[in-house]
């Protein structure tokens, strides 16, 4: 896939990962200027190129070998994994190491009026999510049926709305979830942002490259500890 011999980076154009990533790849001496209605920025003293880019399409795009590196959270990168075990597709892609930021838990929730004791509260029930892989693996663990209700976003508003009973969602700081009249009654996951490399990276300029960030992510990393 890649005609081109610069090494492609996706990060993550506007969320709670976007700012580090950014600040993460500058630290590490890749210089380069954002135009927000740019997909691509180009780097000016490396042959490199950032692809902005929604979060969820990050795995996908690394797996598939259209970017050779990505910084996701390990959230996003699981799910996409159970997704291409099931359609028995391959995830080509190696975690090169987890990062120091962008730490938060996928949790299932329910409205504050809700009497929950455990994840057998939800049985038979309808839960909102945008990871509904993540979700099932462990339901299907607990052994409780439910019925899903598939949302990329704006899942917290799914009980009031009448769409669902409960809802499985990151939780940072909870701030998103107390403001909707939820409460987190059971974290299902733990995620940090973490980088990603394609195995269908094989230049060797390129391999190169990437060692050389990855040794600089390293040295930051450490000195922030
Ligand atoms: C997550 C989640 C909530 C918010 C929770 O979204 O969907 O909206 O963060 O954070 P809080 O506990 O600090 O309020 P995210 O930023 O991952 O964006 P996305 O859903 O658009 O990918
Ligand atoms: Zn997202
Ligand atoms: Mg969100």
């Amino acid at each position: 896939m890649s005609e081109s011999n610069r090494l492609r980076i996706a990060i993550q154009k506007s969320g709670r990962l976007s700012k580090e990533s950014m600040k993460l790849l500058r630290s590490c001496g890749v210089k380069f200027n954002i135009n927000e209605q740019r997909l691509i920025a180009h780097s000016d003293n490396l042959p490199i190129d950032l692809l902005r880019v929604r979060d969820d399409d990050i795995p996908g795009l690394v797996m598939d070998g259209v970017v050779d590196l990505g910084i996701i959270g390990e959230n996003v990168l699981e799910e996409e994994q159970i997704e291409r075990e099931r359609l028995d597709k391959p995830s080509r892609c190696i975690k090169l190491r987890n990062l120091d930021f962008g730490a938060c838990r996928l949790s299932l929730a329910v409205p504050n009026e809700f009497n929950y004791e455990d994840a057998s509260s939800l049985e038979g029930l309808r839960i909102a999510t945008s990871y509904p892989n993540l979700l099932r693996r462990y339901m299907q663990k607990k052994g409780i049926t439910y019925t899903d209700c598939m949302l990329k976003g704006s899942v917290e508003v799914a009980p009031r709305a009448g769409l669902a009973d409960g809802i499985c969602d990151l939780v940072s700081t909870g701030a998103t979830l107390e403001a909707n009249g939820l409460y987190e009654t059971e974290v299902i996951y733990s995620s940090t942002a973490c980088i990603i490399q394609s195995t269908q990276t094989q230049e060797p300029s390129k391999q190169a490259l990437i060692n050389k960030i990855l040794s600089r992510i390293n040295g930051v990393v450490r000195a922030k500890e």
